[in-house]
């Protein structure tokens, strides 16, 4: 018996990724970048046991069996299995694979993100390969691809039609910017009504906008936001990250029909940090809303105990539970990260 454990952290897009030209392959029709948080609060972990005794494969996530029988789960399988070594003595062996997040599934909160990183991790660490991981993560679910790696992320969409050329690179390490925080607001716990799978698929199918974003919105943001990450341009950094999930969100309202993610609260929370960025007279929080109504904050350290007395004011405690997520440069590591 072979058994292998290991935590992976969510990562928030800060360049949203919508729509894909390959949905098996699942290539991007655009470039995304995002921060990878510490494991410290919030991450998947996954633990796969390889046996020569079992029969079958077996599949939980969170507690509950799941049909192994899943296209996403099976396509890493065999793409880590044709880079293992073919003397690799576990090559048949059956597998039970258990893995859980520490945080709402399906919520907006990129639990497919951790959840297929440490996935993938793990079976890397299973089959003993080598290389980068993370257009094997990408098969999993296409924002996996960035959470391999700690720090600011950019996956590259890649130009090849077989998919090859589209994976992550780390821009800079978490140290390079150790002041850098997230605040998650968890507006709720619930289950998106659309996965975000489905719900770009019917993006790419229906919205006017989408190829407009794609072709002539990102590409110049990505550019934007590279330069800010690298100069530590907090304002700009903000100004780019609010201004692209609102792109984002308004090319979901222009998908027919429209995925709706942000709430009531959602709104509330994004005119708090507008007026509190007016009463300061700079940028000195970002949001971000994934495909879900819970808000991403990203600011500096130096703001963080203000501004949780101003959110704590707003909202008192029923409406949202607020945790604090760090990107910090010794607690950021690249994965994987074995316990
Ligand atoms: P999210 O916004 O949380 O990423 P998605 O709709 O993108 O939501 O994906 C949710 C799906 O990702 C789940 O239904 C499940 O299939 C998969 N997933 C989530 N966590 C894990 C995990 N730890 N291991 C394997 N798959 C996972
Ligand atoms: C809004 O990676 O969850 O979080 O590739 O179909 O699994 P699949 O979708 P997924 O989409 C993430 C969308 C997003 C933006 C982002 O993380 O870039
Ligand atoms: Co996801």
């Amino acid at each position: 018996m072979k058994v292998v454990t290991v935590v992976a952290p969510v990562n928030i897009a800060v360049i949203k990724y919508w729509g894909k030209r390959d949905e098996e392959l699942i290539l991007p029709i655009n470039d995304s970048i995002s921060g990878t948080l510490s494991t410290d609060h919030m991450c998947a972990k996954t633990t796969i046991q390889a046996s020569p005794l079992f029969q079958e494969n077996r599949f939980w996530l969170n507690g509950k069996p799941q049909d192994f029988d899943n296209p996403r789960l099976n396509n890493c399988l065999k793409e880590v299995k044709r880079r293992a070594k073919p003397s690799c003595p576990i090559l048949n062996w059956k597998l039970s694979i258990c893995s859980e997040n520490n945080f709402p599934t399906a919520a907006g909160l990129a639990s497919s993100a951790a959840g297929y990183a440490c996935l993938v991790s793990a079976l890397a660490q299973l089959y003993e390969i080598d290389g980068d991981i993370s257009s094997i993560a990408r098969r999993g679910s296409g924002s996996a691809c960035r959470s391999v790696y700690g720090g600011w992320v950019q996956w590259v969409k890649g130009e090849s039609p077989t998919g090859e050329d589209s994976l992550a690179v780390q821009l800079a390490p978490a140290s390079h910017w150790p002041e850098m925080r997230v605040i998650i607001l968890v507006v709720s716990n619930e289950t998106k009504k659309y996965s975000s799978t489905s719900g770009m698929k019917t993006s790419v199918e229906t919205s006017q906008l989408l190829p407009y974003r794609a072709k002539e919105i990102v590409p110049k943001q990505v550019e934007r936001m590279k330069r800010a990450i690298a100069d530590k341009d907090f304002e700009a950094f903000a100004r780019i990250t609010m201004e692209d999930s609102n792109s984002f969100h308004a090319m979901c309202l222009d998908t027919f029909p429209p995925c709706v993610y942000m709430n009531d609260i959602s709104h509330a929370i994004v005119d708090v940090v507008h007026t509190y960025n007016q009463l300061k007279s700079s940028n000195k929080v970002s949001y971000t809303f994934d495909a879900g109504p819970n808000a991403c904050l990203y600011l500096l350290e130096s703001e963080v105990e203000e501004f949780l007395s101003v959110i704590n004011y707003v909202f008192p405690p029923r409406s949202g539970s607020i945790q604090d997520e760090y990107i910090k440069g010794s607690k950021v590591k690249q994965l994987p990260i074995q316990e």
